[in-house]
């Protein structure tokens, strides 16, 4: 019996390149407020959101795709076709199937490539990333593409107070590729499912249609208990991604954690007694709560007003429904 040969990856992986689509509507907190009987402070203080984008009808989840996609392919200095694996972390794609990921990765002009969405709500871009890192090393795929892209619009009820201040629209992409030092570091990864009631939908399609529902079945949130789990449990996962790379507080550069809440990101860095040195991504201010693309967007507003450059390390951290939660250390590009 001959031996089966065994694929052979690069030695290690990293980003290559970023890229981001912010949807045109920007919609501040003063358009929501009469709906929820909350006001612009209550939002403010709470959460540190004072504006959000909502895609229009043409923003759809495809379109943003693929021009994230696009800027990360540049910025990679690759061409669509070398890119050999495409990965599209969303819960928001209304198709059962076929997969966001072959629609996004045809637009894109690349060449048949392995293509596939994956379901991490909002750690689903550390849940890809740290997908593409091993497919890299172990040889399945040379360059990946890994999109993290929602239209939350579409799921939120504009008159439900515990969600409709939060969720946004957006995309986000990075291309991880091959390289000769260590770029992206060990995954720190779970569930918690027994905690799956937190985050959900009030029912799903076919119990919709079952009841003869007119309206959808929207996102619900239990905001408290979601709160406590990550501001504390995530900053035991945040250090252990840091440990297991082998960087501690004061040798990171970036913290780019989701951006879910501002007081989230502050407890997260208070607790990991983060030095005033390391530059913490604040994106939730201006684009809400946008799920799986919240980091990928975050990095690249940091790369581009050079908050975040070249050679940083970041360490990214991820947590929602599910709950699930991703962490893991990386280089920027
Ligand atoms: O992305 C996936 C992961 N998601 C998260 O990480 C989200 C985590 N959760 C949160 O960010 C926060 O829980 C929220 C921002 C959603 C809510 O903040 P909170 O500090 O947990 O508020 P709460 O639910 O404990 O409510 C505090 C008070 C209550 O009033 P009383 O009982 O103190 O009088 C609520 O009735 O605020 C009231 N309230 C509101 N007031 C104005 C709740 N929602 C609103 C609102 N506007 N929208």
């Amino acid at each position: 019996m001959s031996a089966l040969q065994a694929s052979v990856g690069a030695p290690h992986a990293r980003i290559l390149g970023v890229g981001g689509y912010r949807p045109s509507r920007v919609i501040p907190n003063s358009e929501i407020v009469d709906l929820i009987d909350s006001s612009d402070e209550w939002i403010r203080t709470r959460s540190g959101i004072v504006e959000r984008r909502w895609a229009t009808p043409e923003e759809t989840v495809q379109m943003m795709s693929v021009a994230a996609g696009r800027q990360a392919i540049e910025a990679a200095g690759l061409e669509p076709q070398q890119i050999d694996c495409v990965i599209v972390a969303t819960v928001s794609h209304m198709l059962q199937t076929p997969s966001a990921a072959t629609l996004i990765a045809d637009e894109l002009g690349t060449d048949h490539p392995a293509a596939f969405d994956i379901s991490a709500a909002c750690a689903g871009f550390c849940h890809g990333v740290a997908m593409a890192a091993d497919f890299v090393r172990g040889g399945s795929s040379r360059h990946v593409l890994v999109i993290g892209v929602e239209r939350l619009s579409d799921l939120t009820d504009v008159r439900d107070r515990g969600t409709a201040f939060i969720f946004a629209d957006g995309a986000g992409a990075a291309v991880v590729g091959p390289s000769q030092t260590p770029g992206i570091g060990p995954v720190v990864w779970g569930s918690a499912g027994e905690q799956a009631g937190l985050i959900t939908q009030k029912k799903d399609w076919l119990e919709v249609l079952a009841d003869g529902d007119t309206e959808r079945p929207w996102l619900t949130m239990d905001g408290n208990p979601v709160f406590r789990w990550a501001a504390f449990e995530m900053a035991k996962v945040a250090q252990d991604a840091l440990d297991r790379a082998g960087i501690t507080a004061e040798e990171l550069d970036c913290f780019v954690p989701h951006q879910a809440n501002m007081r989230i990101i502050d407890a997260l860095a208070r607790t990991m007694k983060l030095p005033a040195s390391v530059k913490i991504a604040r994106d939730i201010a201006t684009m809400g709560n946008t799920s799986a693309a919240s980091i990928p967007l975050a990095l690249e507003r940091m790369i581009e007003q050079g908050e975040a450059r070249s050679g940083d390390t970041a360490l990214l951290i991820a947590f929602g429904a599910g709950l699930v939660y991703a962490a893991q250390v990386v280089v920027v590009p």
